[in-house]
């Protein structure tokens, strides 16, 4: 018998990946560019265990039991134990099978982007349990696509790779999360009201039915690639922000120009934009950017100097019906009064009460670690989940 347990990181694209070119082996239409998150605020915590004793794989997400033959799952499996296989280590324990038990520390509910870390977890436990070492983000990347760049912490690129065989579309590090320290991320929890489509059948329509994707993937893409990675390497968060928000209007765009359309974001998202715009007004420079995924939520992005401020505003212009600490969570920080006279001159009205959920504080971080500690498996020494939804 052999356990492990592992927590790995949610990124967030500011280049996005959107459109494959291989849809079994996950081969995506373009390079692309996300920030990794720190695990202290939101991560994928997962438990392996493997033993001769075990009658089958099986799996638990969240305290319920799930289907271990999802094909992505699957994929993950054989890759891993193809690459066992290979390097000749634990050559029995590749035969043995495996239970996995995952969970998010936060809230699924929140809608926010959770299979990127889930994969990048499994992968990345799996890869401990049977000693691999070497790249592991293209096994990743077969479980989702995004969850390639989970895999490692700071700046990371997604290399698109040109083989066939998807050996060259490997996630790499741009730079480490403390080569920027003073960046800072707001994530912006949004009610949802409509049943939102994946981002698997979300692309695949984008790339039968929009024109504008393939201009983007041929035009775009490349220069905004180079670009950020400039930007990034030379901390200069004006242009940083002002790549970011163009990336995630255009992928909307994109989203649009599908057909049917792919719709995303909602009012408050939009209201969200807005508030960025007229707070970068306010400053006279950009200070501050958006991004959004294939969901309502925001992540935005600024220095630590400006968190203060933007939450004050955020708190006037979304106004939260509950709590102060249960509106703003993460790193804690004394948000600024906005004198009557800067809530005027932002020129944005006041929203709905209870349009933002919650905000989650938090910074760049790590790649995925190994937890040593007995106390942190969430699987049992018989192998099953120590907290189990009934
Ligand atoms: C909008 O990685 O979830 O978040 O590869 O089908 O699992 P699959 O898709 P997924 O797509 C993420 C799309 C995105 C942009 C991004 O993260 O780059």
């Amino acid at each position: 018998m052999k356990i492990v347990t592992c927590v790995a990181p949610v990124n967030i694209a500011v280049i996005k990946y959107w459109g494959k070119r291989d849809d079994k082996l996950i081969l995506p239409l373009n390079d692309s560019v996300s920030t990794t998150l720190s695990t202290e605020h939101l991560c994928a915590k997962t438990t392996i265990m493997i033993s001769s004793e075990f009658q089958s794989d099986r799996l638990w997400l969240n305290g319920r039991e799930e289907n271990c033959e999802n094909p992505r799952i699957q994929n993950c499996l054989r890759e891993v134990r193809k690459r066992a296989a290979k390097s000749g280590n634990n050559e029995n324990m590749s035969a043995w099978n495996v239970h996995i038990c995952s969970e998010n520390n936060f809230p699924t509910a929140a809608g926010l982007a959770s299979s990127a870390a889930g994969y990048a977890c499994l992968v990345y436990a799996l890869s401990r349990i049977y000693e691999i070492d070497g790249d592991i983000s293209a096994i990743a990347r077969q479980g989702s696509g995004s969850a390639c760049r989970s895999v490692l912490g700071g700046f990371v690129q997604w290399n698109k790779g040109d083989q066939d065989d998807g050996s060259d579309s490997l996630a790499t590090q741009l730079a480490p999360a403390n080569h920027w320290p003073e960046m800072r991320i707001l994530i912006l929890v949004v009610h949802e009201k409509h049943k939102k489509i994946s981002s698997k059948i979300g692309m695949e329509q984008s790339v039968k039915t929009s024109e504008l994707l393939k201009y983007r993937v041929s035009h775009c893409v490349p220069q905004r690639i180079q670009d950020i990675k400039q930007a990034i390497l030379n901390k200069d968060f004006e242009r940083f922000a002002e790549i970011t928000m163009k990336d995630s209007n255009q992928f909307h765009a994109v989203c649009l120009d599908t057909f049917p359309p792919a719709v995303y974001m909602n009012d408050v998202s939009h209201a969200i934009v807005n508030f960025v715009h007229c707070y970068n007004k306010l400053k006279g420079h950009n200070a501050l950017a958006y991004t959004f995924d294939a969901g309502p939520n925001a992540c935005l992005y600024m220095k630590e100097h400006d968190v203060p401020k933007v939450l004050g505003l955020l708190s006037v212009i979304f106004p939260f019906p509950g709590e102060e600490d249960s509106y703003i969570k993460g790193i804690p920080i004394n948000k600024d009064t906005i004198p009557q006279e800067m809530q005027a001159a932002f020129g944005m009205e006041q929203q709905m009460e209870g349009s933002l959920k919650y905000i989650i504080h938090t910074r760049l971080g790590n790649g995925p670690k190994e937890l040593k500690s007995q106390n942190e498996h969430l699987l049992t020494e018989s192998g099953v989940p120590k907290n189990l939804v009934v």
